[in-house]
């Protein structure tokens, strides 16, 4: 067979299956057996393999699972995956449908969506092709797992809008796919998943996406995030537009003119849901027009135009066997309830935060009571009574000890608060807590440096302090229990990586009280350098917008103490970035890369592409997957192959490494 010959071979194959593919998952109607489909897919990818040359991207081959990756490269979302706003009853809905008349009056209506319980993913095509797809992580950066959502039968690998276009939707694992799962989990003697939701998020997280081809899973689409050229004025239009392109959208959503409505819908699904093939655990209310939505804009946390209406928390009855105590990373001491395990809404729940002292005074809650306990939002366990009628004179009541059980300083009460606290600076636990919150997704993001890690660093004393984190080195990561070369060295790089962090994250990482997140985006943003913010007298800090009396306060003295002086100064010769980034990366107009789209090929001698891939983009250029004609610039290394092929063949400009590194330096 000659290459041409293979070519129509290969087209007639893939449009054959794509109809196969379409017929199974999306229309629900198979025209043909599972192995002769199975055998057409051999024949394509055996032809494919014969003639590497002709493979494209959007083959269904595709779908089976490439090559496992090392670990997740990192995706920043130019459009925020933001998060929804609470109902939990019919007020809560009829406060925000008056929220809503009093800013753009009463000519609006509203869609209703199932909200699904999945995990929230972004698809990005160009040119039609599906280029990247990601985790929605903290809302500003999430993981790339194109290869695995590429296993998901229902994300069109092509789609027929050549205007770049992100789309998002909510990944899930079906009812029956779920059980069928966990059955052969436990035959194999495997640790089975508690629900729906963490068998879809764990299988998306697999590195090598063979696993997630095989874990069935699907995908409902309700939104689009970026889109260069968007043609719609109304969600319900955006939502019918998407599933003209072939994306799938969930059948229910409805429109309805009046909150009544809105709230009759939330009660008929609340008794309907139990019969859906896949989980749902409340209902979206989303303003249908685009142009009110952005009038009514967003909070710091989320949208005005939209709310998630929560499904009342299943309730169950267990036992209260200890109350333990823990320390945070402000000493507060924070008991919990050790339960007898009791199963609530899909999850065994064996613990549950009393939060403090005059909590458990004042529902009396005694070591050995019977109690109701609930899933808050269905997320996190609560303690809602005691069942007294269920008391045998067995209850002990509880008693907040006078010292510290972690380092057995004495606990104090502070200004009226309820917490007790230690108050000894250098109580372990504390200096534990702070390391984790250190590490932690919105402070240094420092990947595969989770609780357990840090714990076992702590317990081999690795490590005291923030400073020591920096100063690991590879010998001694290899003293740990579990911890390979493989490892050690990814966890090195990961902790290297975080110097480069902009000052926000170093701020808030630090866990001085009251910073929260925003606050110290705030702050970077005003002072711009670390040294700026140490040296500022209180006022000045105060007179920044958004910061009060009490955090003002709270910094200054924190800056004040000779130990930070000491640590910050440590920091700095560590090599960790002081300065706030935000706006290099805006203001950088000048360089080469700024506003291009770029694509990486090849094999680069001097730096991963990784790390070429960042530091174009932190220069404003943005980095795509595959060659079109709207690609500006190819870069590309050693044995270069079709890429550079179809560049040149569309007349794009063609770097080698070397130019490339000339011009990250200019
Ligand atoms: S809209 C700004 N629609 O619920 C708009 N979200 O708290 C945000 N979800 O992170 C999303 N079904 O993971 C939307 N039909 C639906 C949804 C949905 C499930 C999830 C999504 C999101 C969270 C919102």
């Amino acid at each position: 067979m000659n290459q041409e010959q293979a070519k129509q071979q290969l087209e007639a194959l893939r449009e054959e299956i794509n109809q196969y593919n379409e017929e199974y998952h999306v229309l629900d109607q198979p025209s043909v057996s599972d192995s002769f489909y199975d055998q057409k897919m051999n024949e394509l990818i055996q032809l494919e393999e014969e003639f590497p040359e002709l493979l494209t991207a959007d083959s269904p081959s595709q779908r089976v699972g490439g090559k496992p990756l090392d670990k997740f490269v990192k995706v920043n979302h130019r459009v925020p995956m933001l998060s929804l706003g609470n109902a939990f009853d019919s007020q809560d809905l009829r406060d925000f449908d008056r929220r809503i008349r009093e800013r753009v009056g009463d000519d609006f209506r509203y869609v209703c969506e199932l909200k699904i319980d999945g995990l929230a993913v972004s698809l990005r095509y160009e040119n039609g092709e599906f280029v990247q797809g990601a985790t929605r992580g903290d809302g500003k950066t999430g993981e790339d797992i194109t290869q695995n959502l590429k296993t998901v039968r229902n994300i069109p690998l092509r789609i027929a809008e050549n205007n770049a276009i992100e789309v998002r939707g909510e990944v899930f694992m079906p009812q029956k796919s779920f059980l069928a799962l966990n059955e052969a989990r436990e035959k194999n003697g495997e640790e089975k998943f508690a629900n729906p939701r963490n068998a879809a998020a764990g299988s998306v997280r697999q590195l090598d996406p063979k696993i997630a081809a095989k874990r069935n899973l699907d995908i409902f689409l309700y939104s689009v995030g970026e889109w260069e050229a968007a043609t719609t004025s109304s969600h319900s239009e955006r939502l019918s537009y998407l599933e003209k392109l072939g994306f799938k959208t969930n059948k229910e959503a409805r429109t309805f003119d009046t909150m009544e409505e809105v709230i009759a819908y939330t009660e008929d699904w609340t008794l309907k849901r139990a019969n859906l093939d896949y989980e749902i655990d409340g209902i979206v209310i989303k303003v249908d027009s685009i142009e009110l939505q952005e009038e009514l804009g967003f909070t710091a946390k989320s949208p005005r135009w939209a709310i998630a209406y929560k499904f009342p928390a299943e309730e169950a009855i267990t036992k209260v066997k200890e109350i333990e105590l823990s320390i945070g990373r402000t000493g507060a001491v924070t008991p919990t309830a050790i339960l007898e395990p009791v199963q609530v809404a899909g999850t065994t729940v064996q613990r549950a935060s009393l939060h403090n002292e005059d909590l458990i005074v004042e529902k009396d809650i005694r070591i050995n009571d019977t109690v109701v306990i609930k899933k808050a939002g269905d997320i996190i366990p609560e303690v809602v009574r005691v069942i007294t009628e269920e008391r045998t004179g067995d209850e002990q009541v509880f008693r907040m000890p006078e010292n510290c059980p972690e380092c057995n300083s004495e606990l104090a009460k502070i200004d009226g608060e309820v917490a007790w606290r230690c108050i000894n600076p250098n109580c372990p636990a504390q200096l534990k807590e702070g390391l984790i919150h250190f590490v932690s997704r919105n402070a240094m993001n420092i990947d595969g440096l989770g609780e357990k890690v840090i714990e076992q660093l702590f317990d081999h004393e690795l490590i005291h302090t923030i400073a020591d984190l920096y100063k690991l080195d590879k010998d001694r990561l290899l003293t740990m229990e579990r911890m390979g070369e493989k490892s050690a060295s990814n966890l090195l790089q990961a902790i290297d990586t975080s110097k480069e962090n902009s000052l926000e994250r170093l701020l808030f990482g630090l866990g001085i009280r009251f910073v929260g997140n925003k606050a110290a985006d705030t702050l970077a943003q005003a002072f711009k350098h670390m040294d700026d913010l140490k040296n500022a007298s209180e006022e000045e800090i105060k007179s920044i917008d958004e910061i009060g009396e009490k955090m003002a306060s709270s910094i200054a003295s924190y800056f004040a103490k000779p130990q930070v002086e000491e640590l910050i100064a440590e920091l700095k010769e560590l090599g960790l970035n002081m300065a706030y980034l935000g706006e290099v990366f805006e203001a950088d107009t000048d360089s080469q890369f700024y506003d291009k789209t770029i694509v990486l090929t090849g094999r680069l001698d001097e730096m991963s592409r990784n790390d070429a891939k960042k530091q174009i983009e932190a220069l404003g250029g943005k980095v795509t997957g595959s060659v079109s004609k709207n690609t500006d610039l190819l870069i590309a290394g050693a044995d270069a192959g079709s890429k550079l092929e179809k560049a040149e063949s569309l007349n794009i400009e063609v770097w080698n490494e070397q130019q490339m590194i000339e011009a990250l330096k200019a």
